[in-house]
Order: structure tokens, then sequence, then C-alpha cells
């Protein structure tokens, strides 16, 4: 566990109560065993959407809105959702109908690395929440399209579908994954470990990006384009 439980229930407490529709967002994430990201991570979504005093957010995996609701309530004008399950996207269209945000989302289905290509930005805000080994290529996708003082936000980057350790004894620098190995650490890990990878090095490399990780939720990378 990379987070105590204390600090979680914490950080929890401290941050937003739902409201009512996220209430149910969550109560039917529950039921269905969804990976949603969370109010301590909504919290921060919340926040970039309301310092970036964003026009629009484009999403990477939107599921049935519950992060999208996050970044309306922080004063977004319009969120672009992706989703390539249609009955998410239905969900999630029920669910802005009911918390009176549809008219401020627009619903994409279908694969988001192809919805992307549609669109030129600026983006004040990216989240990138689908498949965690195109992490990566979504960045290159949309580096080029943000607004000034944009901010690509990645969640998983510590919890998930992913081994912390691994992950953490390769940005440690540890190369030591065996004889034949010539990836290290990561040698043994999954894929979406690898994906988590080679997501921080993309941003941590690319000079007009700073990046700070948020250990909440499963983990935010927030990257700032900085020119
Ligand atoms: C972790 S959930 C994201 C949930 C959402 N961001 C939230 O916190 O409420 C990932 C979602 O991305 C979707 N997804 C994964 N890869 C995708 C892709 N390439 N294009 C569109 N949706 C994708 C999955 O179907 C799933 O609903």
């Amino acid at each position: 566990m990379v987070l105590t439980d204390e600090v979680s229930r914490f950080v929890r407490a401290v941050g937003p109560e739902h409201t009512d529709v996220q209430a149910r967002m969550a109560a039917f994430a529950d039921d269905h065993e969804f990976p949603n990201i969370g109010p301590e991570s909504g919290a921060v979504l919340r926040l970039l959407a309301r310092l970036t005093d964003a026009d629009t957010v484009f999403e990477f995996g939107s599921g049935f809105g519950y992060s999208a609701s996050w970044f309306l309530r922080g004063g977004a004008d319009r969120v672009i959702l992706t989703e390539f399950d249609a009955d998410e996207l239905d969900q999630g269209r029920e669910f802005m109908r009911e918390a009176g945000l549809a008219g401020r989302c627009i619903f994409e289905e279908g694969d988001a690395m192809e919805t992307i290509e549609r669109y030129d930005g600026p983006f004040d805000v990216v989240l990138v929440d689908h498949q965690k080994e195109r992490y990566a290529d979504a960045f290159d996708a949309v580096r080029d399209k943000f607004a000034p003082g944009g901010v690509v936000a990645a969640d998983n980057v510590m919890r998930g579908p992913i081994d912390f350790d691994a992950l953490l004894a390769h940005v440690e620098g540890d190369t030591t994954g065996g004889e034949e190995d010539s990836e290290g650490a990561l040698a043994s890990a999954n894929d979406q470990t690898r994906g988590i990878a080679d997501y921080l090095a993309a941003v941590r490399d690319d000079p007009d990006f700073e990046t700070a990780i948020l250990p909440v939720g499963s983990g935010l990378a927030v990257s700032t384009k900085v020119d």
C-alpha cells in the first residue's frame, strides 16, 4: 500500500462532499466495481479547472462521467468525454442530465486516441485515465494542443493495475533485473506498469513541461506547460 489508510481517510474527510448526483455515481461505481478516480483526486481535478479558469477539458477515458463531474464543479465551461463503452457513456449522459450539466459535456464514443485527432484544442486541462500502456501516446497527441498554462493530469501512477514496487525501483535507477534482462526493475512488471514508466519519462523529459506527483487517490502526475 502506497498511502496509509489514515492519510487517505484524512484527505477524504477534509475534502469536498459529493453532490447528490456524484454520490449516486460513486454508489454505481461501487456496485459495478468500476475504477473511477475517487473523491480525493476529484478534488484535485476541481482545483485544476478552477486554477486554469478552464474553458475546455479533454478526457482520455471517461467512464460514466465521474471525473468529468469534478471538472465541471470547478467551473470548466465544457468537458469532452471519450469512452469506447457505449453503455458507460449512455449512463454518463443520464447522470449529467440529472445533474443539469449535460449542456457542458461533449460525449464522444469510440477510441479516445482517434477522437483526439479531431480536436485541435486549445485545452486548459487534459485527464489521461484510459489504457495505461497508451498514456505516453496520449501525451504525444496533446502536447501541442494546450492553452498557455495548460495542465495534463494522469491517474494511476502509483496504484491500480500496476506493480508499484517495480516502478519505484525503476525510477530510483535499479537496473538489476537479471542477467539477460535489459530493462532492469521493469523486466517482470506488466504492460500497465511499463506504460506508466514510459509516461513519466515522457513528461519529465519534456523541457516544455514541469511535473509534480500528487500521492492522492491512485496517484496523480500533474504536468504544466511552462512556455
Ligand atoms: C479508469 S476508467 C476512467 C474513469 C473516469 N476517468 C473516472 O474517473 O470517472 C477508464 C475508462 O476508460 C475507458 N477506456 C480505456 N481505453 C480507452 C480508449 N482507448 N478510448 C476510450 N475509452 C477508453 C474504459 O472503458 C474505462 O471506462
